[in-house]
């Protein structure tokens, strides 16, 4: 039989769902794969119920259904202070995961290098690949996961076409500043690279962290792919809604990307979301005063339980160094924590373009008393640790 495509021959098993299945195995908390374990807001379930008898059940138009691109660039043109024509600037995916490869593939040509910033978000290698781009990883190094300007300039010396952009990131919850967006923007200009930022917990940045858009910087319009999603901020990860805003002329091919890709994302959910697309400033408010406290609620108990680790800026993920147990492989340690202490954590070096092995990464998108009882378990881990491992 002849060879399956090469550049498939370089990606691994998801380390996330991993996590997961082995979660499920033992009755784990998961705390590894980030999705919520409560309900969308009521608003959305009433509408989608009112769309599953009024339609629309076939496609939509596939850039994206006319109400869901109005509503949407309405929301965003507000949020990023530009303005946004859904005529002609945004395309709806499926999910931020799709909104990232057909930015990628409308962008790269193989071989095109792109910067990455590590630890990242595991899709974004395959991203990569599937694309034909050789990575440049540029640290940011823990615990406070800044980069260095000097080794993000020499990134940009080797001539990029693109650069990723997570913000708020994960795995890591660093939220940029507008002065480190600053100096991206200014390589961006001087090198003259895009930048496709991936925005999925823009709505999620704590105090007094303020999320700023990176296309809202001036003179990046032009030059950046923002992608983002429903995702998170609806608790909808199963329905499977993103989007590209951009410059017209790149959304052109972009959209086009897309359509061979996926044809759409679906039409009946794109409808059901658009109420959502605009609820007041209060609803998001409230999203993140809950998270706010969730984060409390964990960092409290890690705390108490005597594990370090960074505070997060954004997003709800938040990694703790496990040093001290002198892990020599994170993917065992994350399997004996799962197993014996009964909550799932995803392996920090996962993320890591370098050899670090000394984080794992939870995450707190979960109930008030799921975390309590996370926090209960993990209580035990120096005990458990010294009597099967010590
Ligand atoms: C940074 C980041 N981007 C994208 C996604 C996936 O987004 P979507 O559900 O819109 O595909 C996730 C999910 O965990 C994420 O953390």
């Amino acid at each position: 039989m002849k060879e399956l495509n090469r550049r498939t021959a370089n990606f691994t098993d998801s380390v996330i769902r991993r996590m997961t299945r082995i979660a499920n195995q033992h009755g784990a908390i998961n705390l590894s794969q980030g999705f919520p374990d409560f309900d969308p807001p009521k608003e959305i379930l009433e509408e989608l119920a009112r769309v599953a008898h009024k339609g629309p059940h076939q496609y939509a138009l596939t850039w994206g259904a006319q109400n869901f691109r109005e509503a949407l660039a309405e929301k965003q043109s507000s949020l990023m202070g530009i303005d946004i024509d859904p005529q002609t600037q945004i395309v709806a995916t499926c999910g931020s995961t799709e909104a990232m490869m057909a930015a990628m593939l409308t962008l790269i040509n193989p071989g095109d290098k792109v910067i990455v910033f590590s630890p990242f978000y595991e899709n974004y290698t395959a991203d990569t690949i599937l694309s034909g781009a050789d990575p440049i990883f540029v640290s940011l190094k823990p615990p406070q996961y800044n980069f260095d300007v000097t080794e993000l300039e020499e990134a940009f010396k080797q001539n990029p076409k693109a650069l990723i952009l997570c913000n708020p990131a994960n795995p890591s919850g660093k939220v940029f500043s507008y002065e480190e967006l600053k100096i991206i923007a200014d390589f961006a200009e001087e090198y003259d690279t895009y930048v496709i930022t991936d925005e999925v917990y823009e709505h999620l940045v704590y105090a007094p962290k303020k999320h700023v858009y990176f296309a809202s910087l001036p003179g990046m319009a032009k030059r950046t792919l923002s992608c983002s999603s429903l995702s998170k901020t609806y608790h909808i990860t199963g329905w499977r809604i993103g989007y590209i805003i951009g410059p017209p002329e790149i959304i052109d091919v972009a959209r086009q990307v897309h359509d061979f890709l996926t044809v759409g994302a679906a039409a009946p959910l794109q409808e059901a979301i658009v109420p959502a697309l605009r609820f007041g400033q209060d609803y998001y408010d409230e999203f993140l005063r809950s998270y706010t406290v969730k984060r409390e609620i964990f960092t409290k108990g890690l705390d108490e339980i005597g594990l370090k680790y960074t505070n997060p800026e954004g997003a709800y993920y938040i990694m703790v160094d496990v040093k001290e147990f002198g892990v020599k492989d994170d993917l065992e340690f994350c399997e004996w924590v799962t197993k014996e202490v009964g909550v799932a954590a995803v392996p920090g070096s996962s993320f890591f373009r370098e050899p670090i092995n000394d984080y794992i990464r939870f995450h707190f998108a979960k109930k008030e008393d799921t975390l309590h009882e996370a926090i209960k378990r993990l209580s035990a881990i120096y005990d458990k640790f010294e009597k099967t491992r010590g």
